[in-house]
């Protein structure tokens, strides 16, 4: 046995809401030297100051330069009547002149409603691969790093056949299409794995000299990776004519690690239209400083290549936290914020995401959300399960259940962009 396995403390998880220490929360609008901000342009500043904050003290800087270059590799006209499936092959270039490294290719899923304006759409990474969203035989199966979950969908390192479908309760295509959105995926580790290898692979290895050149408290962390591909798709979405989506009404979703990452897209790419946070809880948008269920010294032991180092700091310690969780919500604003939890997802904290969500309204606010929608959202309560709370641009909803994405999430977030991305709602 070894002695870390011997000197380290088991993590005994507090449910218990009557223990959570007393904190006050950082307030999202007032600068870093005190001053309260009281304008949009005034907030142009604090929302710089903020993302700036996000990224040095928990998921680290990513260059603002991207270079795409897509291929449509496949185009089935009625893969279901009236809907085409593409795979699209988006190869991400290296930013280093120097290096010797090949482009990262990363493959997109879309299924999209015929019609003759282009349509709007809803983005979201997968964690098992593209191919394990349904059964059809004909997408491509990742080649790029899986996770062997012993179930038979990988041969311990690469995905195999045997997974064709099986998160198909995840991605309800047809729903979303009947509905008159894209749906578009892509397999996450496509884009980055998810170990700490040093920074050698995925996007990570394509700008090896940019984060040499950071801090190395600064340097992204897999979540900074990920959405900086999640911006990479979107470039691809703008320049492809023939997906026939309408880049300016895309919405990004995730779930869980890939909610904190959507959070994160949506505040570094406000291209987003809409922003889709599901059972994100801890880094996502779960408050820190309540220190139920996952906190940040657990999430920084399990996976602490998600985060920058500076992260570190704030093991037990949330209070110093320049920021907390309901400032990453509020980087979305005005754009449309959608917040699910689950009532079996305790290790997310569902009320802390509900708490998050609701303290982030005086900036919806300040942005111009009306009166009445500011009041439905300060004076709600957390819901009861299979209940929605709706306030112009800000939703949120808890679902009855586990740690998921199922139907009713979609349901929930499909009637928000009905409201908000829609061009007569716009
Ligand atoms: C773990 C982790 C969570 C994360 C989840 C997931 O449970 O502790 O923070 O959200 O994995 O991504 O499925």
């Amino acid at each position: 046995t070894s002695t870390m396995a011997q000197t380290t403390k088991k993590f005994v998880p507090n449910y218990d809401e009557s223990k959570i220490p007393p904190y006050d929360l950082p307030a999202a609008l007032q600068t870093e030297n005190g001053d309260r901000v009281q304008t949009a342009e005034q907030w142009n500043d604090r929302r710089a100051e903020t993302l700036r904050l996000f990224e040095e003290h928990v998921f680290g800087i990513m260059p603002g330069q991207r270079n795409i270059k897509v291929k449509v590799v496949r185009s089935d006209r009625d893969y279901r009547p009236g809907v085409t499936r593409h795979e699209l092959d988006v190869s991400i270039l290296p930013l280093d002149s120097s290096t010797d490294r090949s482009p990262l290719v990363v493959q997109v899923l879309a299924d999209v409603p015929q019609s003759d304006d282009p349509v709007p759409a809803i983005l979201g990474l997968n964690f098992q691969g593209n191919h394990t969203i349904d059964e059809d035989p004909k997408t491509r199966i990742p080649t790029s790093w899986v996770r062997d979950r012993r179930n038979g969908t990988t041969d311990g390192s690469k995905a195999i056949e045997a997974g064709r479908g099986v998160a198909s309760t995840r991605w309800p295509s047809k729903m979303i299409t009947d509905r008159g959105y894209a749906m578009l995926t892509v397999y996450y580790g496509d884009i980055d794995p998810d170990f700490d290898d040093g920074f050698e692979n995925g996007v990570h290895g394509l700008m090896r000299e940019f984060i040499a050149s950071l801090p190395e408290n600064h340097r992204p962390g897999s979540i900074a990776g990920w959405a900086y591909g999640l911006s990479c798709v979107l470039d691809a979405i703008e320049q492809t004519e023939a997906l026939n989506v309408d880049a300016t009404r895309v919405g990004v979703l995730g779930h869980s690690r890939l909610g904190k990452t959507s959070l994160w897209a949506g505040a570094t790419d406000p291209r987003f239209a809409m922003v889709i946070s599901n059972d994100s809880g801890c880094g996502g948008a779960a408050l820190c400083r309540r220190a139920i269920g996952e906190t940040v010294a657990r999430i920084n032991t399990s996976f602490p290549h998600w985060f920058n180092d500076a992260y570190l700091q704030y093991n037990e310690n949330e209070s110093a936290l320049p920021i907390d969780q309901h400032q990453l919500i509020a980087l979305s604003a005005p754009r449309a914020i959608a917040v699910g939890s689950a009532t079996q997802d305790e290790w997310a904290d569902p009320k802390g995401e509900f708490l998050a969500w609701q303290t982030a309204a005086p900036v919806y606010q300040l942005l111009g959300m009306s009166s009445e929608d500011v009041k439905v959202v300060e004076e709600a309560s957390m819901p009861n399960e299979q209940s929605v709370i709706n306030a112009g641009p800000m939703q949120y909803h808890l679902r009855e259940g586990k740690h998921d994405l199922a139907d009713y999430d979609w349901e929930c977030y499909l009637d928000l962009a009905d409201r908000t991305l829609q061009t007569e709602s716009r």
